[in-house]
């Protein structure tokens, strides 16, 4: 009996899953929380601050088949929160949507605060630390963890991000090593999509035709 149990579930997981393209749903918790993965310490909030371009992620319901996505961190100092506003384009649409969450640095007293954010997209808002930054140098490379339980269930949503400074990652082989072995070790690379960040896609409007600049010609001699 249990074990028939098991299977139906391990069936209906992974027809999420396949049917989803890499949006990971899984029964249970956090895994990755409780597996002890990494996560920055002492982090420098006003470093991390800025734009960072997609280079890698799970797919996500809120996401879905966008290119060029982009993750702007603003600071909110009147309120001490941290605007984060995402942006892709549509291929489909060939529009960019974009989405606005608030986060705030989970600070456990006593404790220098880690790479541990709460982040809040939409109306539902949750306590506890769901976005972990894995690694960082703050200029070039981040890789981000994001689990959210879903409302009313045994199940949970992970995410994985590879983000960069700039549309391309660095070529850097100490850093792109490091991140293999994170992306290995700790995620399913074969979850992974890659993001396209090719200028001509993500330009933020179709360009203008230029207006044909009157040709003027030298009299002949
Ligand atoms: C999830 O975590 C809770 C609290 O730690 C625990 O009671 C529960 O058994 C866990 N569920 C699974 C499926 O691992
Ligand atoms: C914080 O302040 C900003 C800018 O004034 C505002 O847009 C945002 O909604 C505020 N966030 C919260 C959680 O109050
Ligand atoms: C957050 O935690 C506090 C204290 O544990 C609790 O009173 C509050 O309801 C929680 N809020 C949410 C949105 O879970
Ligand atoms: C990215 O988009 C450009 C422009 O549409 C396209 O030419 C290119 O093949 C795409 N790259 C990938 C890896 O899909």
């Amino acid at each position: 009996m249990f074990g028939e149990t098991y299977l139906r579930l391990a069936a209906l997981v992974s027809i999420l899953i396949a049917s989803a393209h890499g949006y990971i749903v899984k029964d249970g918790n956090c895994s990755l929380v409780s597996a002890g993965i990494p996560v920055v310490t002492n982090f420098d909030l006003q470093k991390y601050l800025g734009r960072w371009y997609e280079i890698e992620r799970y797919e996500q319901d809120f996401l879905r088949d966008l290119e060029c996505v982009t993750v702007e961190y603003k600071d909110n100092v009147e309120n001490a929160t941290i605007e984060l506003k995402t942006k892709g384009y549509s291929t489909e649409k060939e529009a960019y949507a974009s989405f606005t969450g608030t986060a705030r640095v989970y600070d456990p007293l006593g404790k220098p605060p880690g790479g541990k954010l709460i982040v809040n997209y939409g109306i539902k808002s949750s306590n506890e630390s769901n976005y972990w930054i894995v690694d960082t140098d703050y200029t070039r490379f981040s890789i981000v963890y994001t689990c959210m339980q879903i409302d009313g269930s045994e199940s949970v949503i992970e995410g994985y991000w590879m983000l960069s400074r700039t549309p391309e990652l660095t070529e850097e082989l100490q850093i792109t090593e490091k991140l293999e072995f994170l992306k290995n070790t700790y995620f399913i690379p074969s979850h992974v999509r890659s993001t396209n960040q090719t200028e001509s896609l993500c330009r933020k409007e179709p360009e203008k035709q230029p207006v044909p600049a009157a040709l003027i010609l030298p009299p002949l001699p």
